[in-house]
């Protein structure tokens, strides 16, 4: 006998009823079962003690970067062609080959640095992972909306990201000084901080922002002939942006603006659509180079290098349920398909690492088995149990055999169809080393000079507010880095907090910097270096750059 169970539905209340997770209707959802009305609780409770053990565990660990973020699906359709010439040529991976050919993607975008309830609206790299479910298997590109990343060395990620993280004593969050510490001892992230604090640093859209693969890949062909390539994504919305002022003011009312800009486009029909590009080279040393290929802190000049367009990819589907389609989603730079390969690039290595380790840890050994994550082939493993293990892999026609090699059944290895890929010959000591060509500051520089007038005013804008809350030490460092990148940004960062460059210009290198020549030499004339010449230059950021201004109209 209970309060509610015994009373019939309402008339007209068609409804499917409730049930347990062991599929028992559910007659009483208001009252636990008790020792008379007042309590106390029995223990056999099984339908009270399911439910609420079920939502005490209703967290995954969040993403330990990238934790807030949205995923949408969509296609990819090929051009076929690369260049004007087919595609073939350079790459077997069977999603580009054919004109008009369409292969299903989910996108997941995100901000870094933040929680997974954390404003979108934040100053950070925007995440930009793709997942193309083709026939010969799953492939990710993982990237962000800027082109290049803060780091060379995958060993320093955690430190770096500890940096952007709240204090590990009084949890205060994006504190400056923590930041520019970091960044004042690391030169080669003044190329990404040049594009993180200019407006780029908050898109005013998912919609609205750029792609790219960052890390340098590989192709492969039939011939097992390889190139260099790197991966952009143009999105034919355009390139739109906020200031830290228009950001606050859709802070103020609204922490998942993004997600819901995004939501809302593609429930009206309103469908994004990226172009995806790719720029190629030889796949040697490039000698000839001021900035070494395989470092993901430098763009390759798209004057040289021009993009060739491969495909376009349109998103048009909304997740039908953000828990298991956005926080269980798992990409990783390891997850490639034949025709496409990594490149040497010890970042890309050390992230290829990383993501399935941590997926394995906060999604669960079985990760994979989940329909978001799974191949639209059906995977054929002899990989067996684990913690929630749902068994979905087909085996061989005797069941009975999980292991490989057998005679008595199971599964065959595939017949490798391709000769071995032709690629460089590495030989080397086994050493650590940063990379030979460094070149921290010539690309931070030239960015600046190319970036429209209201974004280098933004940039220096944005720096002073950040660098005036950070220690004198910092700020002096930082100073004489911009100087060394671009006199004029060394100049107005410096004005900005009260710095001269009388103060700074006696700086010596830092104790682990390698100068270039060229580096060497700027800093021996530093504040008159004038400015760089970059005429005829073009740089992924040279798609132009619309303010949005929300600040009178948060959330419209
Ligand atoms: C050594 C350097 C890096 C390491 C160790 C690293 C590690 C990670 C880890 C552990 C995650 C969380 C994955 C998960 O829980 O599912 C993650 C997410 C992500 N990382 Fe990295 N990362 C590195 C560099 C980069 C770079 C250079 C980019 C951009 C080009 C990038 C883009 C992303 C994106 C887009 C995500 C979110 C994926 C998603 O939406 O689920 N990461 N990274």
């Amino acid at each position: 006998m209970t309060d509610v169970a015994n009373q019939p539905p309402a008339e007209g209340d068609d409804r499917k009823v409730l049930t347990t997770r062991q599929g028992h209707p559910v007659a009483d959802n208001q009252n636990q079962r008790t020792v008379g009305a007042r309590g106390p609780a029995t223990l056999e409770n099984y339908q009270f003690l399911e439910k609420m053990s079920h939502f005490d565990r209703e967290r995954i660990p969040e993403r330990v970067v990238h934790a807030r973020g949205t995923t949408s699906f969509g296609y990819f359709e090929a051009y076929g062609t690369v260049g004007g010439e087919p595609i073939a040529e350079y790459t077997r991976a069977k999603l580009f080959q054919e004109k008009g050919k369409r292969t299903k993607t989910a996108v997941r975008f995100s901000t870094v640095a933040g929680g997974r309830d954390s404003s979108e609206a934040v100053r950070d790299p925007r995440g930009f992972a793709v997942k193309f479910y083709t026939e010969d298997g799953n492939w990710d590109l993982v990237g962000n909306n800027l082109g290049v990343f803060f780091l060379r060395d995958a060993i320093k990620f955690p430190d770096f990201i500890h940096s952007q993280k709240p204090d590990p004593v009084t949890f205060e969050r994006q504190v400056a000084n923590r930041v520019f510490d970091f960044v004042s001892q690391s030169p080669e992230a003044l190329h990404m901080i040049t594009l993180v604090f200019s407006p780029r640093g908050i898109p005013a859209s998912y919609r609205t922002m750029q792609g790219f693969g960052v890390n340098t890949y590989r192709w492969i062909n039939a011939r097992g002939e390889t190139k260099l390539i790197k991966y952009h994504w143009l999105p034919k919305q355009g390139v739109k942006s906020w200031t830290a002022a228009d950001a606050a003011a859709v802070q103020a009312e609204e922490l998942g603006y993004h997600t819901l800009e995004l939501r809302a486009a593609i429930d009206r029909g309103d469908y994004p659509e990226w172009e995806l590009n790719v720029q190629m080279m030889s796949d040697e040393e490039h000698p000839e180079l001021d900035f070494d290929p395989l470092d993901d802190t430098k763009v390759w000049p798209e004057n040289e290098f021009p993009l060739m367009p491969v495909g376009r990819m349109v998103l048009d589907q909304n997740v039908s349920n953000f828990f298991a389609e956005n926080e269980q989603i798992a990409f990783g730079t390891g997850v490639l398909v034949d025709g496409l390969d990594f490149s040497d690039d010890k970042m890309l290595v050390g992230r290829t690492f990383s993501y399935s380790d941590t997926q394995r840890y906060r999604v669960g050994p079985n990760y994979l088995q989940l329909p978001v994550n799974s191949p639209a082939t059906p995977p054929r493993t002899n990989q067996r149990d684990g913690q929630m293990a749902y068994y979905v892999d087909e085996g061989g026609e005797n069941p009975h055999v999980n292991y490989e090699p057998s005679i008595t059944g199971g599964l065959r290895e595939d017949q490798a169809p391709y000769p071995d890929e032709i690629g460089p010959e590495i030989t080397g000591r086994v050493t650590r080393q940063r990379i030979p060509l460094t070149a921290d500051y010539k690309q931070a520089g030239e960015r600046y000079l190319l970036s429209q007038p209201w974004e280098q005013d933004d940039l220096v804008a944005n720096l002073v507010d950040a660098l005036s809350q950070c220690d004198r030490a910092i700020q002096e460092r930082m100073v004489w880095h911009w100087y060394l990148a671009e006199d004029e940004l060394g100049q107005r960062v410096g004005d900005g907090i009260g710095i001269s460059l009388d103060e700074i210009k006696g700086l010596k290198p830092l104790q682990s910097q390698t100068l270039t020549e060229e580096d060497e030499q700027r800093l021996a004339n530093l504040g008159h270096n004038g400015p760089r010449d970059v005429s005829g230059l073009v740089m992924t950021h040279c798609v132009p750059n619309e303010h949005e201004d929300k600040v009178g109209d948060p959330v419209s």
